[in-house]
């Protein structure tokens, strides 16, 4: 039954609302640069599938909290396709070469993607914590609303530690156990998440380095690339690294 007659029927431009969707991209340069579009959009539908991510880590979290490990895997391998996504986005920018982009990198202002506060709640919500961390979001006072409050639930990874608690064995026994199957996917779906996330990184470096190059300065303050680089070692999961080392000797091999 429908009980909005008055109104006008559900079709393809109003469900997705395209008036306003469409209506949100407004280039800066003047004239306006042909590049500036691509810029906007890249940035505009990461920040989109980063709404989705956070939605879905939210679900992975919810069904870990209730030992749902089949649902936990199937979650998991959704959040990887749409940091695949995000990630293949960043191509289409590396056909923006630097004397283009210098061109209208100035209408940006201070306007850097350090200031986005999914980015910083993905990471939170996946259990970044550390001092690297921790100090970039502390750099502007209060950390904003949707950081906090993900820093204040349990991560991702500790919820993840915590099943594993409760289903009475550890991470090491998971992956010797083979009746410990279902377990062990979900771990290894989680260091694939952890390697996406990475991969993410180092591309965004190369742009970078191949946009703006490996010494200028970004328009947050930074170092640029050298303040990326070293983002790319950090770890939501470090235990799930540390347990592969259990099964080799601690010499090296001769
Ligand atoms: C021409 C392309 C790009 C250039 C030249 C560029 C440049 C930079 C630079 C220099 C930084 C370091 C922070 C600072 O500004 O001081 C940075 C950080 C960042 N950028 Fe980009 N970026 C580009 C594309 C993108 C895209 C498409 C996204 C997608 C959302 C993005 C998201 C981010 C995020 C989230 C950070 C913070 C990373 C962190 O602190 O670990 N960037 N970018």
């Amino acid at each position: 039954m429908n009980h909005h007659h008055q109104d006008a029927p559900v079709s393809y431009p109003t469900y997705l609302r395209l008036d306003e969707l469409l209506a949100l991209q407004h280039p800066r340069s003047k004239p306006e640069h042909p590049d500036e579009l691509l810029f906007i959009v890249v940035h505009q539908a990461s920040e989109l599938w980063f709404k989705v991510l956070l939605h879905e880590l939210d679900i992975l979290i919810a069904r870990m909290d209730s030992d749902d490990t089949l649902g936990a895997l199937a979650a998991t391998k959704r959040v990887n396709a749409l940091v695949q996504i995000i990630t293949n986005q960043l191509s289409s920018l590396e056909t923006l070469p630097p004397q283009r982009f210098a061109e209208f990198r100035g209408y940006l202002g201070t306007s850097s993607g350090s200031q986005s506060e999914q980015f910083r709640a993905i990471e939170a919500k996946s259990g970044l914590r550390d001092a690297h961390f921790m100090q970039a979001i502390a750099e502007h006072g209060q950390p904003p609303e949707p950081v906090r409050a993900a820093l204040e639930k349990p991560a991702l990874q500790d919820t993840f530690e915590r099943m594993i608690a409760r289903a009475g064995t550890s991470l090491e026994e998971i992956y010797r156990d083979p009746s410990q199957t279902a377990l062990f996917l979900v771990a290894e779906a989680l260091l694939e998440y952890e390697q996406g996330f990475a991969l993410w990184r180092f591309l965004h470096v190369q742009l970078v380095e191949r946009v703006i190059g490996p010494v200028t300065g970004g328009t947050g303050g930074t170092l640029g690339a050298k303040y990326l680089s070293r983002t790319v070692s950090q770890r939501f999961f470090p235990s799930l690294w540390e347990v592969r080392s259990k099964f080799y000797g601690s010499a090296p091999a001769k």
